[in-house]
């Protein structure tokens, strides 16, 4: 008898336990944890995959008192390392909806309800860029798979524009400021790079891509089919300059493509929108709500201004997707699977369709709001100490500051000492070639006496 996929006893007992941990983890302060080696893992969990099992009574016990402590909480408040994440009660909840649904949202034919909701979600993302009716999209799993998807259907307009291939290959034109998984992107589809000196803050601008573009000469210019700005940089928390660069894009052809993975979010909040003026000139956008749009991992919005491109590279032809793929058809009304490169899809988008049904719009524009008044409030906490010294105004929730006197070894030494002593998980970086400290939040729970714990750290 196939014990495993029958409710019995121990299913209950199961059950129960599985969501008392869960309830647990989201209604009490959580401990920001650490890590662990995977020599000391063996050690303290032993073999958990086993002929005959653990039982799950015992699985949970080594996840939660061995596992689960070598894994940071991301939205712990005092998580302000690389970008956090701070998924909202409900967003988390309605994640176990989904896991629990055996839901497949590749197809409108067995998933329907469930891709109109996540559609419900990518449509105030693409109303509050500015996109137009007809744009649509698909939740990926996070910014590298749709900055991927995006290139791979802008270099696919561009083929077909063009009649194929340019003799000097394909390009696309950043700035240094641009998201590492671009770069990968670039070399998983064989596209080359032509790198655009940002500004002083390295920020893409509309003319130094064009003196860019004039100066490689016109050969490797026209091997350039796409630009990705940033909106904003994760390093530096900046914002490029959207609508500079949509006038170049527009005037030469090119595909615009706007990562706000970390920093799409700012678009619906009143204090910085201005700051993404251009983005509704973008051929395409994505957004990680697994950052700061409060949503669980993973999940990346990906909305195209035209998706007819992306469908006609992304859709996939089978025998047995015969039915799938009958575009006059009420069951094919809209297949998430056709416009990015997957085919089998969790229906990621759901937690946070649930969490902008549950709270309203208003709810998410006022905690980003917070994130972003805490950003301001830090600046201004570093600008008074004077052992510190803030590189620049932040323009979204990064805040980028030296500690004077310090070096490489001082910055490694600080946050392994405030993760070994529960302060803060935090990190160093490297911005324009000096090695400096960064905090970055997307936590409305974090807060100014959050910061001055770590600032406090930094004195002597
Ligand atoms: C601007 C930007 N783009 C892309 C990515 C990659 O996103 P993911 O980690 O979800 O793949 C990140 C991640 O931090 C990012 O900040």
């Amino acid at each position: 008898m196939d014990e495993m996929h029958r409710y019995t006893d121990e299913t209950e007992a199961l059950s129960r336990a599985i969501v008392a941990y869960a309830r647990n983890r989201i209604a009490s302060p959580q401990p920001l944890d650490g890590s662990a080696s995977g020599e000391e893992l063996t050690r303290r969990a032993g073999e958990t995959v086993t002929p005959d099992g653990l039982g799950g009574e015992e699985a949970l016990r080594v996840w939660s008192e061995v596992l689960a402590p070598a894994t940071i909480s991301t939205d712990h408040p005092s998580s302000m390392a690389f970008v956090p994440g701070a998924p909202t009660k409900a967003a988390v909840l309605f994640d176990l909806v989904v896991g629990a649904s055996s839901t497949i949202a590749a197809g409108w034919i067995d998933g329907a309800g469930a891709i109109w909701a996540e559609n419900q979600a990518l449509r105030w993302l693409a109303d509050l860029a500015g996109f137009p009716d007809d744009a649509g999209g698909v939740f990926v799993s996070g910014g590298s798979a749709g900055n991927l998807s995006a290139l791979v259907a802008a270099r696919a307009g561009a083929a077909s524009r063009l009649g194929g291939r340019p003799p000097t290959g394909w390009k696309i034109a950043v700035a240094d400021s641009v998201h590492s998984s671009v770069a990968t992107a670039a070399r998983v589809i064989d596209v080359g790079i032509v790198d655009v000196t940002g500004d002083e803050r390295g920020r893409l601008t509309g003319a130094g891509l064009a003196s860019t573009l004039d100066a490689i000469g016109p050969d490797e210019a026209a091997s350039v089919f796409a630009v990705v700005a940033s909106a904003g940089a994760t390093n530096a928390g900046t914002v490029d300059d959207l609508a500079g660069v949509a006038d170049v894009c527009e005037a030469r052809r090119l595909w615009f493509h706007v990562d706000g993975a970390y920093g799409g979010a700012g678009l619906a909040a009143p204090s910085v929108r201005e700051r993404y003026r251009g983005i509704e000139r973008a051929d395409s956008f994505i957004v990680d709500p697994h950052k700061w749009l409060f949503a669980p991992y993973d999940c990346c919005a990906l909305v195209y201004r035209d998706p007819s491109t992306a469908h006609g590279v992304f859709r996939q032809e089978a025998g047995y997707l015969d039915t799938v793929n009958k575009p006059e058809a009420a069951w094919s009304e809209w297949n998430p699977a056709d416009y990015a490169y997957h085919l089998s899809r969790r229906a990621r988008g759901l937690p946070l369709w649930f969490s902008l049904a549950t709270y309203g719009t208003d709810a998410y524009r006022e905690a980003i709001e917070r994130v972003l008044t805490l950003t301001r409030e830090t600046a201004e906490e570093v600008r008074v100490r004077d052992e510190l010294e803030l590189v620049m105004d932040p323009e979204l929730s990064v805040v980028l500051f030296r500690r004077l006197g310090w070096g490489d070894a001082d910055y490694e030494a600080w946050w392994r000492r405030l993760l070994e002593a529960q302060i803060a998980f935090v990190q160093p970086t490297t911005w324009q070639g000096e090695k400096l400290a960064r905090l970055c939040f997307v936590n409305p729970r974090t807060t100014i006496d959050h910061v001055r714990a770590v600032l406090g750290t930094m004195v002597s």
